[in-house]
């Protein structure tokens, strides 16, 4: 095993009638900014729970935080929290609404001239950032437990992560009632995600960490399991609960400490969300089984592990077990209603060079568990991917 640091101080909320409990965490002289995206929490409910829950504390509302938040919207609230007062901000819905938060967070306390230099600097030189919680409307990105964030600039079609400790969520309340209402492509979303999540800390090599392989593994099963569950039984609460916290175990820090970890396919899959407009897990199922087939010899060891353990594939010789492990893999995201071919987005081989280009440009060009991903690997996993 690895030498490792583990720090994750969110507080978790969970379960049905939780959103309630906002008035015990939020500081009761707070001036809240009350985020959220696109309306979904004013349709199934969430959004009167909030304002009920935060009784007579002051709230400023900031709407409009796009499924993968931009640079320029998100400057917007910057300004509004800049002109002071706010003290407090609270993120109401998915992985972006949640993102768009931990930026605004960082930025409007920002020392530097321009903000966007947090992304430049993958969050390194944030210094502090305002308080704040989240309300979990959509399991996939993990966003509501770890310190992570990813912002797109439209002017520029780039699409940045950063991380840094000072962006961890106080608290986040998840009450699996009210992922009931999630259209059916952000089910298989936000299930495709998080199984991409955990296959990007577990499948590498073998570092002899048997306790982090096996709550991989056991995510993997419950995603197997309970996603298609999900898409069948929208309203089963004990399916939904299950999803949710799959979804948050998946990428909290917990099952990546002391192992290498890839997100070779997540920053190809940014590459294409920022040009094509593609979904994030439609990115990561295009990418991943193509990137298990390409690198194949290097993850050797622990697809043999993954085939055994998580498909049961036992017969056959071992090139035998690992392509119907990949196969099995490929086959679950169709299951869960996400493609998994850049044709079946309207893409084709025309497309590739400016994908490569953009992952030149943002210096994405040895990626992977051994940093030997280059450009050339990426340009077979993206053919492959046709
Ligand atoms: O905007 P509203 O109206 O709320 O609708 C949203 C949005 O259209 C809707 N939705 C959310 N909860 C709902 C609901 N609709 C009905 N009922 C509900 N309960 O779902 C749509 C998608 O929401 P979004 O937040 O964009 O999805 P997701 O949670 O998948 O987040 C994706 C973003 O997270 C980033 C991705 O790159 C992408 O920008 N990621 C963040 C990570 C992190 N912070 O650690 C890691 C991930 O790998 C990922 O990169
Ligand atoms: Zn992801």
């Amino acid at each position: 095993m690895l030498n490792f640091d583990f720090y994750n101080p969110t507080h978790i909320l969970f379960g049905q009638g939780r959103i309630a409990d906002l008035n015990k965490v939020i500081p009761a002289e707070a001036h809240v900014m009350l985020l959220y995206g696109g309306g979904s929490i004013k349709q199934n409910g969430v959004f009167d729970e909030v304002v009920s829950a935060l009784g007579t504390r002051k709230f400023t509302e900031f709407t409009g935080i796009e499924p993968n938040p931009s640079y320029e919207t998100l400057m917007k609230a910057v300004e509004v929290v800049k002109q002071g007062g706010i003290d407090f901000l609270l993120a109401v819905g998915g992985g972006s609404v949640i993102d768009g938060t931990k930026f605004i967070a960082a930025a409007a306390l920002f020392e530097g001239d321009d903000p966007w230099a947090i992304l430049e600097k993958r969050g390194n030189n944030i210094t502090q950032a305002l308080p704040f919680g989240s309300v979990l409307t959509l399991p996939a990105t993990g966003s509501e437990m770890n310190s992570g964030s990813v912002v797109t600039r439209k002017s520029m079609k780039a699409k940045m992560a950063f991380s840094s400790r000072y962006c961890y969520p106080k608290f986040s309340v998840l009450d699996p009632t009210k992922t009931y209402s999630l259209p059916v492509r952000q089910v298989g979303n936000g299930a495709v995600d998080a199984f991409v999540h955990v296959m990007e800390q577990y499948m590498t090599y073998p570092v002899n960490s048997p306790v982090q392989d096996r709550f991989a593994e056991g995510l993997l099963l419950t995603l197997i399991e309970e996603g298609p569950k999900a898409l069948a039984e929208p309203e089963n609460y004990d399916v939904r609960a299950n999803l949710m916290w799959c979804a948050t175990m998946a990428l909290n820090g917990l099952i990546a400490t002391g192992v290498p970890q890839d997100w070779a396919t997540h920053m190809i899959g940014h590459e294409l969300t920022a040009l094509h407009g593609i979904d994030h897990a439609q990115t990561l199922a295009i990418i991943l089984p193509s990137m298990l087939r390409v690198r194949k010899e290097a993850k050797r060891a622990k697809l043999l592990q993954y085939a055994d353990r998580v498909w049961n594939l036992r017969d056959g010789d071992e090139d035998t077990r690992i392509d119907a492990a990949i196969t099995r893999t490929q086959d679950f995201f169709e299951q869960m209603g996400v493609k998994t071919r850049l044709s079946d987005y309207a893409l084709d081989a025309s497309h590739i060079s400016p994908i490569l280009s953009a992952l030149e440009t943002h210096r994405m060009v040895a990626l992977g568990e051994k940093r030997d991903v280059t450009l050339s690997i990426s340009q077979q996993v993206l053919e492959m991917s046709l």
